[in-house]
């Protein structure tokens, strides 16, 4: 029998209130959180703009959980020395985004992170076979990335099941991360399908359950998967 993988759970503060960021992030660990997902948009890559460096800085602050940057940017390689330095333990770049994914990936272990890339819905799984083995993160996007709140995207169930099957061929310790309409409804097939990591933003920050409560019922999904 396959041993049960216990799916780590990484809250997108992109759906909390700002205003009170450290508060959530506090809460957020309290809750048993895995990780702290931080979603930087630069307006050129996706249509919305978030935050940089300094807001890692500020979260940094308040909790000793490892900070999850995904980096929804161009010219990542610009940017990445700011969000290593403001405390950033691991840094996802973008496959289309990246032209030189691979120089990208050894700047962010280099600089003592950890190093992730993702893949949008309409990207192929063979768009990371070359990078897979340098990597300490995959990321399958199964939203659109640039916002909240929207509809998972079905195409991302298989490609997580070829991603694990790759990783789990080559023997890698790959952690495979899926993110972007993840709830607890669906993070059983999500786990089910290979992913390690899930990370939920309008799922865990919302007015209808407590932080506590949402990583409870996607840990408990996830669990049974
Ligand atoms: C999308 C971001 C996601 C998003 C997740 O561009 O990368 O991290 O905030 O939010 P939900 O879980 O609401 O889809
Ligand atoms: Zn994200």
């Amino acid at each position: 029998m396959a041993e049960a993988r216990r799916v780590k759970i990484a809250p997108s503060i992109l759906s909390a209130d700002f205003a009170r960021l450290g508060e959530v992030v506090r809460e957020t660990e309290q809750a048993g959180a895995d990780y702290i997902h931080v979603d930087v948009m630069d307006g050129r890559f996706v249509p919305n703009l978030t935050i940089g460096p300094i807001v890692v800085d500020a979260v940094r602050a308040h909790t000793s959980l490892p900070l999850d940057v995904h980096l929804m940017v161009v010219e990542a390689e610009r940017l990445i020395p700011d969000f290593v330095s403001a405390g950033a333990d691991r840094i996802t770049v973008h496959q289309e985004a990246a032209p030189h994914l691979h120089r990208a990936v050894h700047q962010i272990k280099e600089l003592g992170a950890s190093a992730g890339a993702a893949i949008n819905p309409a990207t192929p799984d063979a768009a990371l076979a070359e990078i897979l083995p340098d990597l300490d993160l995959a990321l399958v996007m199964s939203v659109n990335p640039g916002f909240g709140g929207q509809q998972f995207i079905q195409s991302a169930l298989p490609k997580i099941d070829r991603l694990r099957a790759a990783i789990d061929r080559l023997g890698l310790a790959v952690e495979l991360e899926v993110d972007g309409g993840v709830k607890p409804e669906n993070a059983g097939r999500v786990a089910g399908a290979g992913a390690s990591v899930i990370v939920a933003g309008s799922a865990v920050y919302n007015d209808r359950v407590s932080v506590a409560e949402a990583v409870a019922a996607l840990r408990a999904a996830a669990d049974a998967g």
